[in-house]
């Protein structure tokens, strides 16, 4: 059966608040709950903290409570009995604190264990979204930008995933415009015959485009031949259709050798896609009173902003904002998507201002940003090296991802063999742990800083085994389950029979941690922000070492218990790294 989750923690406090508040205040209406986590864990674990405001609403009104300390009380008296919570105080001028109870934190965590996790989905009131990531652009060697947004982007389709919303992976890859003449061209200068013959014609691409735009640039007769060919490619002749795809194939495969080596679905429909679409789109747009003439160009002046969005250019062509007006009329219309995220650089904000201000003066999207259809960009720092600038390697202008990857996991391959693993593991176990800690390490490293941060690339670290990092987590997540696999006991089987206790102070820390996974990644979704994601991760585990710290599990009384406890830990950690992209290991 599909199991509905009951809610997040937070959800659960403030429906029995709810009920609180309408009999508290029964001439108010429906008063929404002000429910948080309680600051200092000293005091208890949630507050309701409605009881100020309901007070300067109430004062004036001939009320029968004589400040904001009594409407606490009330809102406490109030609430419906519930196994949920243990009890209630109140402090300062009535707030209401709220202490669970440990039962009923050991029985939420049960029934996950025998339900599955994925009854603590969060729901997003979203059926279906894109999300746009990634998006090289064709015949340039993908670099460590297109490295962050092909990683944030994949997290975020994944949380939302788990959220239940259908998401459209979109890779909006930069194949259309101008700069296709001059490859093209070149292509033709260096094959006569016409005959393109795949990966050797053109070898390595990034210098093909090197070459080429050299020669546009240097020579004025080749730099016609291209803007001429530019012409034929949009026309649609053969010849340079053939050409242009070919090129586009060649760059293809090196980007998705890349997404397969991380894991990462994507469909791709470039700029070339939405291109037929564009003089309809603009068409509309026209219809609609917002488009104007403007030195020749076709503009749309965007509300609260200097310069106009070109939508068609001085000599009729289109560019990266008429591709990205067509391409959101597609997704609205056509992909009836209700949320639309792309995921670049912080660079390119100004110009997603532009494009949603645009899709608003048409009525696409409404003016308030809290409500859907809604369009989000998700933007991004810098990735520095550790010199502070931008970062590249000695003998590259950009770092090849392909061979960061192979870097990161060299590196964990050496650390396992170093700590004797190649003697006691098989040769695939082996790789496939260097290749999962590795690919991780690079992953977790850019997720667990905000976003718009810039971000510090250093493989030293990255695979640290103490501290932040996947290294430390992943190693974590095995010694768990080595503590279940020690304990010689059928943990599917406890799963039925068994049953938990918190009382131990730090096994009820750990409890409540886990039961707050739903709330968390519903914040990091509707945030879209990775980063508190990891967060919860990484404190998650430090909580589990304070509780194996303090409390013995094999061999204790209450063995049956703590091994829930570690599995349910185990079950909860996973979760967080499939979010994340990582693949877990399960030794070490
Ligand atoms: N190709 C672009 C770049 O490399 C990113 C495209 C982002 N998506 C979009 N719909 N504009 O900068």
């Amino acid at each position: 059966p599909d199991l509905q989750s009951a809610g997040s923690v937070k959800q659960q406090i403030a429906k029995l608040f709810e009920e609180s508040l309408r009999t508290t205040v029964p001439d108010e209406g429906d008063v929404e709950p002000a429910i948080a986590p309680c600051q200092n864990p000293k005091f208890g674990d949630y507050q309701c903290n409605n009881a100020m405001g309901l007070w300067s609403r109430v004062k004036g009104k001939g009320t029968q409570f004589k400040g904001p300390q009594l409407v606490g009380q009330a809102i406490m008296n109030n609430l419906p009995p519930s196994e949920m919570i243990e009890s209630c105080t109140i402090a300062g001028p009535g707030f209401v604190n709220i202490i669970l109870s440990k039962h009923w934190i050991a029985k939420s965590i049960q029934k996950m264990l025998v339900h599955t996790i994925e009854t603590w989905a969060s729901e997003i009131p979203v059926k279906r979204a894109v999300v746009d990531f990634s998006s090289p652009n064709i015949a340039k060697e993908m670099h460590v930008g297109n490295l962050r947004s092909t990683i944030i982007g994949d997290t975020l389709a994944r949380m939302l995933e788990f959220s239940k919303v259908e998401v459209l992976r979109r890779n909006h890859v930069g194949d259309w415009g101008t700069q296709f003449g001059m490859l093209i061209e070149y292509l033709f200068e260096k094959f006569p015959s016409g005959e393109v013959s795949g990966d050797q014609a053109i070898g390595d691409l990034q210098a093909f485009y090197k070459a080429s735009k050299q020669r546009f640039d240097s020579d004025p007769a080749f730099k016609e031949r291209a803007q001429r060919a530019v012409v034929s490619l949009q026309g649609g002749e053969e010849k340079y259709r053939k050409a242009w795809a070919e090129i586009c194939e060649i760059s293809r495969r090196g980007y998705e050798s890349v997404y397969q080596r991380l894991g990462v679905q994507l469909e791709e429909k470039g700029e070339s896609f939405y291109n037929p679409y564009i003089p309809r789109v603009v068409e509309l747009l026209n219809e609609k009173g917002l488009i104007e003439e403007s030195e020749g160009a076709r503009v749309i002046f965007i509300k609260g902003k200097k310069i106009p969005l070109i939508v068609v250019k001085k000599d009729g062509g289109y560019n990266y904002a008429s591709t990205d007006l067509a391409a959101l009329w597609y997704r609205l219309y056509e992909e009836k998507a209700e949320w639309i995220i792309y995921v670049t650089d912080v660079g390119q904000r100004e110009h997603f201002e532009m494009v949603f201000t645009a899709a608003k003066q048409a009525g696409w999207l409404p003016a308030e940003d809290n409500k859907y259809p809604k369009a989000s960009h998700v933007g991004f720092g810098l990735v520095l090296g550790e010199d502070g600038k931008r970062f590249r390697t000695r003998s590259t202008e950009t770092v090849k991802l392909v061979d960061l990857l192979d870097e990161a996991k060299n590196r964990c391959r050496e650390a396992l063999v170093q700590r004797g693993k190649s003697e006691e593991w098989t040769a695939e176990e082996l790789d496939k742990t260097a290749e999962a800690v590795g690919y991780g390490a690079v992953k977790y490293a850019d997720l667990k800083n905000n976003r718009s941060t810039n971000y510090t690339f250093s493989f030293d670290q990255m695979l640290n085994d103490k501290g932040n990092t996947a290294v430390y987590l992943l190693y974590a997540h095995a010694r768990i389950c080595s503590i279940i696999r020690r304990s010689g006991k059928d943990i599917e089987e406890l799963k039925k029979i068994g049953t938990m206790e918190l009382d131990h102070p730090d096994e009820r820390v750990l409890g409540l941690h886990l039961l707050q996974f739903l709330e968390i990644v519903e914040e990091a979704c509707t945030n879209l922000l990775p980063n508190i994601l990891c967060e919860y991760l990484y404190n998650l585990s430090e909580d589990f070492t304070r509780f194996y710290t303090n409390c013995q599990v094999v061999g204790s009384a209450e063995e049956t218990s703590r091994l829930l406890l570690c599995e349910a830990t185990a079950i909860v950690m996973r979760k967080c790294f499939y979010l994340l992209g990582i693949t877990p290991v399960y030794k070490i």
